[in-house]
Formats: structure tokens, sequence, C-alpha cells
């Protein structure tokens, strides 16, 4: 490690966050999207993004499956692990944001700590949770990847729902939405979430504030 003395960040020489804001004409913020493995989390996303990028609205979506082939590439599914993922996935939504870009992430997020954890390095203000709801039952149904029905083999270790645990959200999670897809169509669930996410990214002027 190297010590922290180190280390000299300049944070206060940087282009503020504000210009940025301006110049895109949005405000920055993080929509972290969890659920167990099939539930539409990327899906959702991927919709969500295409919608906003209509819009005129920059956005970036940072997903699971994705990001474990490249930045977390080594990374597996032991809770450290799970934690080391989230973290830095956590840290790189934060660049995102407050460079002004909306920035959707999908990730299982399976514990309640995690989430929290997600919360913490994000910044509250910059946060909104979002459970992306199916039961294990349904996704095994589903089974897009075919993992659920290797887990079911024993040919999947630490599979979430299975022996690995997933948490369902705490209630109490404030701002919490719980976006339940075995209900609603993938079109309904994508506009519910955008009238959630307008008023987040609309810039300051446009708030009066
Ligand atoms: S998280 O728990 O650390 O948040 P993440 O969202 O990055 O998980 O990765 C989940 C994806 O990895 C799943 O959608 C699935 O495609 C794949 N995967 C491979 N092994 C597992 C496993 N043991 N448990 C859950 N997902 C797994």
């Amino acid at each position: 490690m190297v010590p922290d003395d180190d280390i000299h960040p300049e944070f206060d020489r940087m282009l503020g966050r504000d210009a940025k804001e301006r110049l895109l004409a949005q405000r920055g913020c993080v929509l972290w999207l969890y659920g167990l493995s099939g539930s539409g989390k990327s899906t959702l996303a991927h919709e969500l993004e295409k919608k906003m990028h209509g819009d005129g609205v920059l956005t970036r979506l940072l997903d699971g499956d994705n990001i474990r082939t490249g930045l977390n590439r080594g990374l597996g599914f032991s809770d450290d692990d799970r934690l080391e993922n989230i973290r830095r996935i956590s840290e790189v939504a934060r660049l995102f944001a407050e460079t002004g870009i909306v920035t959707l992430a999908a990730f299982i997020t399976p514990t309640r700590a995690l989430r929290a954890l997600a919360r913490a390095i994000v910044g509250a203000r910059d946060f909104r949770e979002v459970y992306v709801k199916a039961s294990f039952a349904t996704c095994a149904a589903r089974d897009v990847k075919g993992l659920y029905a290797k887990a079911a083999a024993g040919g999947v270790k630490h599979f979430t729902g299975k022996d690995s645990l997933f948490e369902e959200p705490d209630p109490s999670t404030g701002g919490l939405v719980v976006i339940d897809t075995e209900d609603a169509s993938l079109e309904d669930s994508t506009d519910a979430l955008y009238r959630i996410v307008r008023p987040l990214i609309a810039p300051q002027d446009a708030r009066g504030t």
C-alpha cells in the first residue's frame, strides 16, 4: 500500500460539476437498479437509456456482466468479491454523476449492506434505489442465460438466491422505488421509472433552485 501522505489529490483545481451540468443542461445522478439475475434490471435500464437518449439526455449504463469482463474482471461471487465489485462500480458511478451524466447501474447488489455502501459512496443526494422485483421461481422459469438450470445442477458456485443470500429491500429506505416485472409490461415499467427520474435530472434553473 502507498502511504496516504504520498497521494496528493487536487480536487479544487478541477472544473466544477455545476459548469458541466450547465453545459449539458441536465443534472447528474445515479439510478441503482438491483434484483435477482434475470429479474429484468438490464432490460429495463436499456429501455430507459434509449428513451432518455431520444430526449437528449446524456446517459451511461453500467451493467453486471459487462463490467465483470473489464474493470472487475477476475472478481467472483464470494461476499468479499461482491463487495469489491460494488465498491468499484459505486466509485465509477459517482465520477459519472459528478460529470453531470445520468448513470444507470444494473447489478444484483444482493444485500442491504451493499446497497448502503453504494449510497454512501455515491452520496445520498445523487442516489436512487430501484428494486427490480421478480421471484426466484420466475427468474428460474425465464432463465435467459441458462444459469438457473446450471445452478440447479450444481454447476454455479455462490448462486444468488440459491446458496448466496438475496435480501429484500428495507421498506424504510428513503425514496425506494419498486418495479415489479412480473406484473407490469416493459413499456409501463420504463414509463413509470422515467416519470420518477425526470425531476431528478432537470437542470437547476428549470427547478428554480
Ligand atoms: S453482484 O452480486 O456482485 O451485484 P453482478 O450484478 O455484478 O452481481 O453480476 C451478476 C451476473 O453475473 C448475473 O446476472 C449472471 O449473469 C452472472 N453470474 C455468474 N455467476 C453468478 C452467481 N454465482 N450468482 C449470481 N450471478 C452470477
